[in-house]
Protein backbone atom coordinates (compact mmCIF):
# COMPACT_ATOMS: atom_id res chain seq x y z
CA UNK A 1 0.00 0.00 0.00
CA UNK A 2 1.08 3.60 -0.89
CA UNK A 3 0.54 5.46 2.24
CA UNK A 4 -0.59 8.90 1.81
CA UNK A 5 -1.32 12.16 3.96
CA UNK A 6 -5.47 12.85 4.31
CA UNK A 7 -7.22 15.37 2.28
CA UNK A 8 -10.51 16.78 1.52
CA UNK A 9 -12.76 13.99 -0.94
CA UNK A 10 -13.81 14.54 -4.10
CA UNK A 11 -11.92 17.31 -5.92
CA UNK A 12 -12.89 19.18 -9.48
CA UNK A 13 -9.76 19.74 -10.48
CA UNK A 14 -6.72 18.12 -9.64
CA UNK A 15 -2.77 18.41 -10.17
CA UNK A 16 -0.23 15.70 -10.43
CA UNK A 17 3.32 16.43 -10.77
CA UNK A 18 6.59 15.18 -8.52
CA UNK A 19 7.21 17.99 -7.07
CA UNK A 20 4.21 19.27 -5.24
CA UNK A 21 3.92 22.81 -3.90
CA UNK A 22 5.11 22.27 -0.26
CA UNK A 23 8.09 20.43 1.44
CA UNK A 24 9.08 19.56 4.96
CA UNK A 25 12.31 19.53 6.98
CA UNK A 26 12.33 17.88 10.01
CA UNK A 27 14.14 20.16 12.71
CA UNK A 28 16.79 18.87 15.39
CA UNK A 29 13.59 19.29 17.92
CA UNK A 30 11.88 16.79 15.56
CA UNK A 31 9.34 19.85 14.56
CA UNK A 32 8.23 19.49 11.20
CA UNK A 33 8.72 22.89 8.19
CA UNK A 34 6.79 23.47 5.66
CA UNK A 35 8.23 25.70 2.47
CA UNK A 36 6.02 26.74 -0.18
CA UNK A 37 7.33 26.86 -3.16
CA UNK A 38 6.47 29.20 -6.38
CA UNK A 39 6.41 28.58 -10.18
CA UNK A 40 3.59 28.57 -12.66
CA UNK A 41 1.31 25.92 -11.08
CA UNK A 42 1.03 27.30 -7.77
CA UNK A 43 -0.12 30.88 -9.15
CA UNK A 44 -2.27 28.76 -11.79
CA UNK A 45 -3.80 26.91 -9.37
CA UNK A 46 -4.17 29.63 -6.73
CA UNK A 47 -6.44 31.52 -9.85
CA UNK A 48 -8.95 29.08 -9.45
CA UNK A 49 -9.97 29.42 -6.10
CA UNK A 50 -10.46 27.82 -2.83
CA UNK A 51 -13.97 27.02 -3.52
CA UNK A 52 -13.26 25.34 -6.42
CA UNK A 53 -12.35 21.84 -4.95
CA UNK A 54 -8.65 22.10 -6.09
CA UNK A 55 -6.49 18.91 -5.49
CA UNK A 56 -2.43 18.67 -5.62
CA UNK A 57 -1.39 15.37 -5.75
CA UNK A 58 2.15 14.70 -5.62
CA UNK A 59 5.18 12.82 -3.99
CA UNK A 60 6.94 13.06 -0.93
CA UNK A 61 10.32 13.74 -2.21
CA UNK A 62 12.73 13.84 1.15
CA UNK A 63 12.90 12.46 4.92
CA UNK A 64 10.65 15.63 5.70
CA UNK A 65 8.12 14.98 3.21
CA UNK A 66 7.83 11.03 4.55
CA UNK A 67 7.69 11.97 8.06
CA UNK A 68 4.81 14.12 7.12
CA UNK A 69 3.30 11.48 6.00
CA UNK A 70 3.60 9.45 8.27
CA UNK A 71 2.40 11.87 10.85
CA UNK A 72 -0.24 12.73 8.48
CA UNK A 73 0.60 16.31 8.70
CA UNK A 74 -0.45 18.12 5.43
CA UNK A 75 -2.06 21.58 3.67
CA UNK A 76 -5.51 21.59 2.72
CA UNK A 77 -5.64 20.79 -0.87
CA UNK A 78 -2.76 18.73 -1.05
CA UNK A 79 -2.07 14.91 -1.19
CA UNK A 80 1.34 13.54 -0.76
CA UNK A 81 1.96 10.07 -1.99
CA UNK A 82 4.44 8.12 -0.08
CA UNK A 83 5.63 5.97 -3.26
CA UNK A 84 8.00 3.85 -0.85
CA UNK A 85 6.26 3.25 1.74
CA UNK A 86 5.26 -0.45 2.77
CA UNK A 87 7.44 -2.98 0.58
CA UNK A 88 8.49 -0.31 -2.44
CA UNK A 89 11.64 1.41 -0.78
CA UNK A 90 13.40 2.83 -3.58
CA UNK A 91 10.79 2.83 -6.28
CA UNK A 92 11.08 6.78 -6.26
CA UNK A 93 14.67 6.83 -6.70
CA UNK A 94 14.60 4.49 -9.12
CA UNK A 95 11.58 6.38 -11.08
CA UNK A 96 12.71 9.72 -10.52
CA UNK A 97 16.48 9.60 -10.59
CA UNK A 98 16.98 6.70 -12.84
CA UNK A 99 14.13 6.83 -15.49
CA UNK A 100 13.20 10.53 -15.76
CA UNK A 101 16.31 12.36 -15.17
CA UNK A 102 18.97 10.04 -16.52
CA UNK A 103 16.96 8.79 -19.16
CA UNK A 104 13.46 10.83 -20.58
CA UNK A 105 15.18 14.47 -19.79
CA UNK A 106 18.65 13.27 -21.71
CA UNK A 107 16.53 12.15 -24.51
CA UNK A 108 13.93 15.28 -24.75
CA UNK A 109 17.62 17.52 -24.17
CA UNK A 110 19.48 15.65 -26.64
CA UNK A 111 22.01 14.84 -24.05
CA UNK A 112 23.55 12.22 -24.64
CA UNK A 113 27.02 11.59 -26.05
CA UNK A 114 30.29 9.75 -25.46
CA UNK A 115 30.66 8.30 -22.50
CA UNK A 116 27.17 9.37 -21.36
CA UNK A 117 25.64 6.79 -24.08
CA UNK A 118 22.58 4.88 -22.90
CA UNK A 119 22.30 1.45 -21.82
CA UNK A 120 19.00 -0.28 -21.99
CA UNK A 121 19.95 -3.71 -20.18
CA UNK A 122 18.97 -5.10 -16.59
CA UNK A 123 19.64 -2.38 -14.64
CA UNK A 124 17.25 0.22 -16.84
CA UNK A 125 14.43 -2.61 -17.02
CA UNK A 126 14.64 -3.11 -12.84
CA UNK A 127 14.13 1.13 -12.77
CA UNK A 128 11.04 0.79 -15.48
CA UNK A 129 9.65 -1.17 -13.56
CA UNK A 130 10.01 1.12 -11.11
CA UNK A 131 8.85 3.75 -13.07
CA UNK A 132 5.59 2.15 -13.77
CA UNK A 133 4.72 1.62 -10.48
CA UNK A 134 4.87 5.20 -9.18
CA UNK A 135 3.54 6.31 -12.16
CA UNK A 136 0.63 3.68 -11.51
CA UNK A 137 1.14 5.08 -8.15
CA UNK A 138 -0.50 8.56 -9.12
CA UNK A 139 -2.82 7.01 -10.86
CA UNK A 140 -4.51 5.21 -8.40
CA UNK A 141 -4.64 8.04 -5.98
CA UNK A 142 -6.09 10.19 -8.87
CA UNK A 143 -9.17 8.48 -9.48
CA UNK A 144 -9.46 7.81 -5.85
CA UNK A 145 -9.72 11.92 -5.60
CA UNK A 146 -11.65 13.12 -8.74
CA UNK A 147 -15.27 14.12 -8.12
CA UNK A 148 -17.18 12.84 -11.32
CA UNK A 149 -16.57 14.24 -14.17
CA UNK A 150 -13.64 16.06 -13.07
CA UNK A 151 -10.57 17.47 -14.73
CA UNK A 152 -7.09 15.90 -13.98
CA UNK A 153 -3.80 17.97 -15.17
CA UNK A 154 -0.88 15.94 -15.01
CA UNK A 155 2.25 17.40 -15.52
CA UNK A 156 5.67 16.35 -17.42
CA UNK A 157 7.80 13.55 -18.11
CA UNK A 158 7.74 12.06 -14.27
CA UNK A 159 4.47 10.63 -15.44
CA UNK A 160 3.72 10.16 -19.15
CA UNK A 161 1.91 7.00 -18.02
CA UNK A 162 -0.63 8.16 -15.81
CA UNK A 163 -3.19 9.20 -18.36
CA UNK A 164 -3.25 6.06 -19.62
CA UNK A 165 -3.65 4.57 -16.72
CA UNK A 166 -5.83 6.80 -15.20
CA UNK A 167 -8.56 6.39 -18.58
CA UNK A 168 -8.50 2.93 -17.52
CA UNK A 169 -9.73 3.62 -13.98
CA UNK A 170 -12.02 6.34 -14.49
CA UNK A 171 -13.65 6.61 -18.17
CA UNK A 172 -15.63 9.68 -16.79
CA UNK A 173 -12.95 12.04 -16.34
CA UNK A 174 -11.10 14.96 -18.21
CA UNK A 175 -7.62 14.42 -18.62
CA UNK A 176 -4.54 17.07 -19.72
CA UNK A 177 -1.21 16.53 -19.65
CA UNK A 178 1.53 18.81 -20.06
CA UNK A 179 5.35 18.69 -21.15
CA UNK A 180 7.42 21.40 -19.35
CA UNK A 181 10.59 20.11 -21.30
CA UNK A 182 11.63 20.06 -25.36
CA UNK A 183 10.38 16.89 -27.13
CA UNK A 184 12.94 15.07 -28.98
CA UNK A 185 12.83 14.53 -32.71
CA UNK A 186 11.46 11.17 -33.86
CA UNK A 187 15.08 10.02 -34.92
CA UNK A 188 16.66 11.20 -30.97
CA UNK A 189 13.67 9.70 -29.04
CA UNK A 190 13.59 6.44 -30.90
CA UNK A 191 16.76 5.45 -29.00
CA UNK A 192 14.35 4.34 -26.41
CA UNK A 193 13.67 0.47 -26.54
CA UNK A 194 10.85 0.80 -28.79
CA UNK A 195 8.30 -1.16 -26.20
CA UNK A 196 9.01 1.79 -24.15
CA UNK A 197 8.66 4.38 -26.43
CA UNK A 198 5.38 2.87 -27.38
CA UNK A 199 4.44 2.87 -23.56
CA UNK A 200 5.13 6.38 -23.32
CA UNK A 201 3.24 7.96 -26.27
CA UNK A 202 -0.02 5.78 -25.47
CA UNK A 203 0.24 6.40 -21.86
CA UNK A 204 -0.29 10.11 -22.90
CA UNK A 205 -2.52 9.36 -25.54
CA UNK A 206 -4.61 8.14 -23.11
CA UNK A 207 -5.24 12.25 -22.04
CA UNK A 208 -8.02 14.00 -23.94
CA UNK A 209 -5.52 16.85 -24.74
CA UNK A 210 -2.16 17.22 -24.48
CA UNK A 211 -0.11 20.83 -23.96
CA UNK A 212 3.49 21.95 -24.39
CA UNK A 213 5.64 25.30 -24.62
CA UNK A 214 6.09 25.84 -28.25
CA UNK A 215 4.96 24.55 -31.61
CA UNK A 216 8.10 22.97 -32.04
CA UNK A 217 8.02 20.64 -29.35
CA UNK A 218 4.36 19.73 -30.22
CA UNK A 219 5.38 18.91 -34.05
CA UNK A 220 7.93 16.71 -32.43
CA UNK A 221 5.57 14.31 -30.25
CA UNK A 222 3.40 14.42 -33.54
CA UNK A 223 6.17 13.43 -35.34
CA UNK A 224 6.96 10.51 -32.63
CA UNK A 225 3.06 9.25 -32.57
CA UNK A 226 3.57 9.29 -36.29
CA UNK A 227 7.11 7.25 -36.55
CA UNK A 228 6.52 5.05 -34.13
CA UNK A 229 2.88 4.17 -33.43
CA UNK A 230 1.26 5.35 -37.05
CA UNK A 231 -0.69 8.42 -35.84
CA UNK A 232 -2.43 10.82 -32.82
CA UNK A 233 -5.13 8.84 -32.40
CA UNK A 234 -7.06 11.90 -31.92
CA UNK A 235 -5.77 13.27 -29.05
CA UNK A 236 -6.11 16.86 -28.85
CA UNK A 237 -2.25 18.87 -29.00
CA UNK A 238 -2.36 22.15 -27.86
CA UNK A 239 0.35 25.19 -27.04
CA UNK A 240 0.50 27.01 -24.17
CA UNK A 241 4.27 29.26 -23.88
CA UNK A 242 3.97 29.69 -20.18
CA UNK A 243 5.16 33.54 -19.76
CA UNK A 244 6.49 35.66 -16.90
CA UNK A 245 4.39 36.85 -13.94
CA UNK A 246 4.99 40.58 -14.06
CA UNK A 247 2.97 41.21 -11.30
CA UNK A 248 4.80 39.59 -9.15
CA UNK A 249 8.16 40.16 -10.26
CA UNK A 250 7.87 43.82 -10.05
CA UNK A 251 6.66 44.18 -6.99
CA UNK A 252 8.80 41.45 -5.63
CA UNK A 253 12.24 42.92 -6.96
CA UNK A 254 11.80 45.96 -5.43
CA UNK A 255 12.06 44.88 -1.99
CA UNK A 256 14.31 45.93 0.75
CA UNK A 257 15.88 42.74 0.58
CA UNK A 258 17.03 42.61 -3.40
CA UNK A 259 18.15 46.64 -2.50
CA UNK A 260 20.66 45.13 0.05
CA UNK A 261 21.76 42.42 -2.66
CA UNK A 262 22.54 45.08 -5.78
CA UNK A 263 24.28 46.84 -2.58
CA UNK A 264 26.55 44.01 -2.50
CA UNK A 265 26.92 42.71 -5.95
CA UNK A 266 27.37 46.41 -6.78
CA UNK A 267 30.54 46.14 -4.71
CA UNK A 268 31.62 43.33 -5.79
CA UNK A 269 31.49 44.26 -9.22
CA UNK A 270 33.19 47.45 -9.04
CA UNK A 271 32.69 51.03 -10.04
CA UNK A 272 32.07 51.73 -13.91
CA UNK A 273 32.15 47.97 -14.69
CA UNK A 274 29.38 46.54 -16.78
CA UNK A 275 27.79 42.75 -15.94
CA UNK A 276 26.98 39.84 -17.77
CA UNK A 277 24.30 37.89 -16.24
CA UNK A 278 23.46 34.58 -16.08
CA UNK A 279 21.09 32.29 -13.74
CA UNK A 280 20.55 29.01 -13.66
CA UNK A 281 19.70 25.64 -11.97
CA UNK A 282 23.13 23.71 -12.52
CA UNK A 283 21.85 21.19 -15.55
CA UNK A 284 23.79 20.00 -17.91
CA UNK A 285 21.38 21.19 -20.67
CA UNK A 286 21.87 25.03 -19.43
CA UNK A 287 25.43 24.77 -21.21
CA UNK A 288 26.60 26.64 -18.08
CA UNK A 289 30.63 25.88 -18.89
CA UNK A 290 30.25 26.57 -22.68
CA UNK A 291 28.99 30.01 -21.47
CA UNK A 292 31.91 30.49 -19.44
CA UNK A 293 34.33 29.65 -22.41
CA UNK A 294 32.64 32.44 -24.31
CA UNK A 295 32.82 34.71 -22.09
CA UNK A 296 36.68 33.43 -21.86
CA UNK A 297 37.16 33.65 -25.65
CA UNK A 298 35.59 37.68 -25.31
CA UNK A 299 38.33 38.38 -22.82
CA UNK A 300 40.86 36.82 -25.50
CA UNK A 301 39.63 38.38 -28.09
CA UNK A 302 38.36 41.88 -27.16
CA UNK A 303 41.30 42.55 -24.80
CA UNK A 304 39.37 46.19 -24.62
CA UNK A 305 36.80 44.03 -21.83
CA UNK A 306 39.31 43.43 -19.81
CA UNK A 307 38.74 44.75 -16.09
CA UNK A 308 35.44 46.52 -17.49
CA UNK A 309 33.09 43.63 -17.49
CA UNK A 310 32.40 41.25 -14.78
CA UNK A 311 30.38 37.84 -15.33
CA UNK A 312 27.99 37.19 -13.01
CA UNK A 313 27.33 33.50 -12.69
CA UNK A 314 24.90 32.28 -10.28
CA UNK A 315 24.59 28.13 -10.47
CA UNK A 316 22.51 26.87 -8.69
CA UNK A 317 22.02 22.97 -7.03
CA UNK A 318 19.92 20.86 -9.21
CA UNK A 319 19.98 16.45 -9.08
CA UNK A 320 22.93 16.56 -6.44
CA UNK A 321 22.16 12.28 -6.31
CA UNK A 322 23.08 11.99 -9.60
CA UNK A 323 27.27 11.54 -10.55
CA UNK A 324 26.94 13.21 -13.45
CA UNK A 325 25.55 16.20 -12.23
CA UNK A 326 28.01 16.49 -9.42
CA UNK A 327 30.77 16.28 -11.90
CA UNK A 328 29.70 18.83 -14.32
CA UNK A 329 28.89 21.30 -10.99
CA UNK A 330 32.58 20.41 -10.38
CA UNK A 331 33.16 21.90 -13.89
CA UNK A 332 31.14 25.02 -13.71
CA UNK A 333 33.65 25.72 -10.98
CA UNK A 334 36.86 25.05 -12.00
CA UNK A 335 36.86 26.60 -15.17
CA UNK A 336 35.19 29.60 -13.38
CA UNK A 337 38.69 29.59 -11.47
CA UNK A 338 40.57 28.93 -14.26
CA UNK A 339 39.25 32.33 -15.99
CA UNK A 340 40.12 34.09 -12.80
CA UNK A 341 43.34 32.88 -12.62
CA UNK A 342 44.19 33.38 -15.86
CA UNK A 343 42.75 36.89 -16.47
CA UNK A 344 42.52 38.30 -12.68
CA UNK A 345 44.13 41.35 -11.30
CA UNK A 346 44.43 42.51 -7.86
CA UNK A 347 41.36 44.86 -8.38
CA UNK A 348 39.34 42.57 -11.09
CA UNK A 349 37.45 39.27 -10.31
CA UNK A 350 36.60 38.00 -14.26
CA UNK A 351 33.85 35.63 -12.77
CA UNK A 352 31.81 36.08 -10.16
CA UNK A 353 30.76 32.53 -9.71
CA UNK A 354 27.74 31.86 -7.13
CA UNK A 355 26.28 28.76 -6.26
CA UNK A 356 24.31 28.80 -3.36
CA UNK A 357 20.72 29.52 -4.33
CA UNK A 358 19.57 32.96 -3.32
CA UNK A 359 15.89 34.13 -5.16
CA UNK A 360 16.27 38.32 -4.00
CA UNK A 361 20.17 37.91 -5.24
CA UNK A 362 18.82 36.96 -8.64
CA UNK A 363 16.39 39.50 -8.75
CA UNK A 364 19.00 41.71 -8.34
CA UNK A 365 20.89 40.54 -10.71
CA UNK A 366 18.09 41.24 -12.92
CA UNK A 367 17.66 44.43 -12.21
CA UNK A 368 21.94 45.29 -12.94
CA UNK A 369 22.41 43.35 -15.72
CA UNK A 370 23.58 44.72 -18.98
CA UNK A 371 23.82 41.39 -20.51
CA UNK A 372 22.18 38.72 -20.16
CA UNK A 373 23.52 35.43 -21.36
CA UNK A 374 20.24 32.60 -21.67
CA UNK A 375 22.47 29.66 -23.77
CA UNK A 376 20.89 26.12 -23.38
CA UNK A 377 21.87 23.47 -25.41
CA UNK A 378 17.82 23.40 -25.27
CA UNK A 379 15.40 24.23 -22.90
CA UNK A 380 11.32 23.70 -22.78
CA UNK A 381 10.99 27.31 -22.34
CA UNK A 382 13.41 29.02 -20.18
CA UNK A 383 11.85 31.66 -17.64
CA UNK A 384 15.15 33.30 -16.84
CA UNK A 385 15.27 35.11 -20.75
CA UNK A 386 11.59 36.32 -19.91
CA UNK A 387 12.38 37.39 -16.23
CA UNK A 388 15.66 39.89 -16.85
CA UNK A 389 13.60 41.66 -19.51
CA UNK A 390 10.62 42.83 -17.25
CA UNK A 391 12.85 43.64 -13.83
CA UNK A 392 15.89 44.91 -15.64
CA UNK A 393 16.52 48.83 -14.41
CA UNK A 394 17.36 50.24 -17.35
CA UNK A 395 17.54 47.64 -20.34
CA UNK A 396 19.48 44.58 -20.64
CA UNK A 397 20.62 42.74 -24.07
CA UNK A 398 19.58 39.30 -24.62
CA UNK A 399 21.92 37.25 -25.80
CA UNK A 400 19.82 33.70 -26.03
CA UNK A 401 20.16 30.46 -27.46
CA UNK A 402 17.90 29.41 -30.36
CA UNK A 403 17.36 25.80 -29.25
CA UNK A 404 15.24 27.94 -25.83
CA UNK A 405 11.86 27.77 -26.12
CA UNK A 406 11.68 31.14 -25.32
CA UNK A 407 13.23 31.97 -28.61
CA UNK A 408 9.84 31.14 -30.49
CA UNK A 409 8.39 34.50 -28.54
CA UNK A 410 11.78 36.64 -27.85
CA UNK A 411 13.94 36.09 -31.01
CA UNK A 412 13.49 39.17 -32.54
CA UNK A 413 14.84 41.35 -30.16
CA UNK A 414 17.26 38.97 -28.54
CA UNK A 415 20.75 38.66 -30.38
CA UNK A 416 20.14 34.82 -31.27
CA UNK A 417 23.11 32.12 -30.67
CA UNK A 418 23.93 28.34 -31.54
CA UNK A 419 24.96 27.19 -28.29
CA UNK A 420 27.28 24.85 -29.34
CA UNK A 421 29.24 28.26 -31.33
CA UNK A 422 31.34 29.69 -28.26
CA UNK A 423 32.88 32.13 -30.58
CA UNK A 424 29.49 33.30 -31.96
CA UNK A 425 28.25 33.63 -27.92
CA UNK A 426 31.42 35.13 -27.64
CA UNK A 427 30.81 38.07 -30.33
CA UNK A 428 27.21 38.01 -29.56
CA UNK A 429 28.08 38.86 -25.66
CA UNK A 430 30.25 41.72 -27.10
CA UNK A 431 27.34 43.08 -29.48
CA UNK A 432 25.06 43.14 -26.17
CA UNK A 433 27.87 45.05 -24.41
CA UNK A 434 28.71 47.31 -26.78
CA UNK A 435 24.42 48.36 -27.96
CA UNK A 436 23.83 51.75 -27.35
CA UNK A 437 21.63 52.76 -24.41
CA UNK A 438 18.69 53.78 -26.16
CA UNK A 439 18.36 50.26 -28.57
CA UNK A 440 18.92 48.10 -25.12
CA UNK A 441 15.82 50.19 -23.55
CA UNK A 442 13.51 50.05 -26.77
CA UNK A 443 14.35 46.10 -27.04
CA UNK A 444 13.72 45.05 -23.54
CA UNK A 445 10.30 46.85 -23.62
CA UNK A 446 9.55 45.24 -26.18
CA UNK A 447 11.16 41.96 -24.71
CA UNK A 448 8.90 42.29 -21.49
CA UNK A 449 5.44 42.65 -23.43
CA UNK A 450 6.42 39.70 -25.38
CA UNK A 451 7.25 37.81 -22.13
CA UNK A 452 4.52 38.98 -19.98
CA UNK A 453 2.17 37.89 -23.04
CA UNK A 454 0.71 34.63 -21.00
CA UNK A 455 1.08 35.08 -17.53
CA UNK A 456 0.93 32.26 -15.19
CA UNK A 457 -2.56 32.13 -14.28
CA UNK A 458 -3.82 32.42 -17.47
CA UNK A 459 -1.54 29.92 -18.63
CA UNK A 460 -2.78 27.61 -16.44
CA UNK A 461 -6.80 28.64 -16.45
CA UNK A 462 -6.30 28.31 -20.62
CA UNK A 463 -5.55 24.68 -20.57
CA UNK A 464 -8.16 23.94 -17.96
CA UNK A 465 -10.71 25.85 -20.34
CA UNK A 466 -9.36 24.00 -23.41
CA UNK A 467 -9.46 20.63 -21.69
CA UNK A 468 -12.91 21.05 -20.55
CA UNK A 469 -14.44 22.73 -23.65
CA UNK A 470 -14.65 19.70 -26.14
CA UNK A 471 -14.37 22.66 -29.42
CA UNK A 472 -11.16 23.95 -28.27
C1 LIG B 1 12.82 21.87 -14.75
C2 LIG B 1 11.95 21.53 -15.90
C3 LIG B 1 10.64 20.96 -15.46
C4 LIG B 1 10.81 19.89 -14.42
C5 LIG B 1 11.68 20.35 -13.30
C6 LIG B 1 11.96 19.22 -12.34
O1 LIG B 1 12.35 23.00 -14.11
O2 LIG B 1 11.72 22.63 -16.74
O3 LIG B 1 10.06 20.41 -16.61
O4 LIG B 1 9.58 19.45 -13.92
O5 LIG B 1 12.89 20.79 -13.84
O6 LIG B 1 12.95 19.58 -11.46
P1 LIG B 1 13.29 18.71 -10.19
O7 LIG B 1 14.19 19.56 -9.37
O8 LIG B 1 12.00 18.42 -9.52
O9 LIG B 1 13.98 17.47 -10.71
Amino acid sequence: MVSESATATAAQVLVASNRGPVSYTVGEDGELTARRGGGGLVSGLSAIGDDAGALWVCAALGEGDREAVRRGVGEPGVRMLDIDAGSREGVHAAAYNGIANSVLWFVHHMLYQTPLEPVFGPEFRAQWAAYETYNRAFAEALAAEAAPGAAVLVQDYHLTLVPGMLRELREDLRIGHFSHTPWAPADYFRMLPDDVAEQVLRGMLGADRLGFLTNRWADAFTECCVRVLGGTSGTRIGVHGLGADADFLRERSRREDVEERMATLRGQVGEGRKTIVRVDRTELSKNIVRGLHAYRELLETRPEWRERVVHVAFAYPSRQDLAVYRDYTAEVSRVAEQINTEFGTPGWTPVLLHVDDDFARSLAAYRLADVALVNPIRDGMNLVAKEVPVVSDEGCALVLSREAGAYEELGEDALAVNPYDTSATAEALHAGLSMPAGERAERTKRLAAAATALPPARWFLDQLHALTDDAA
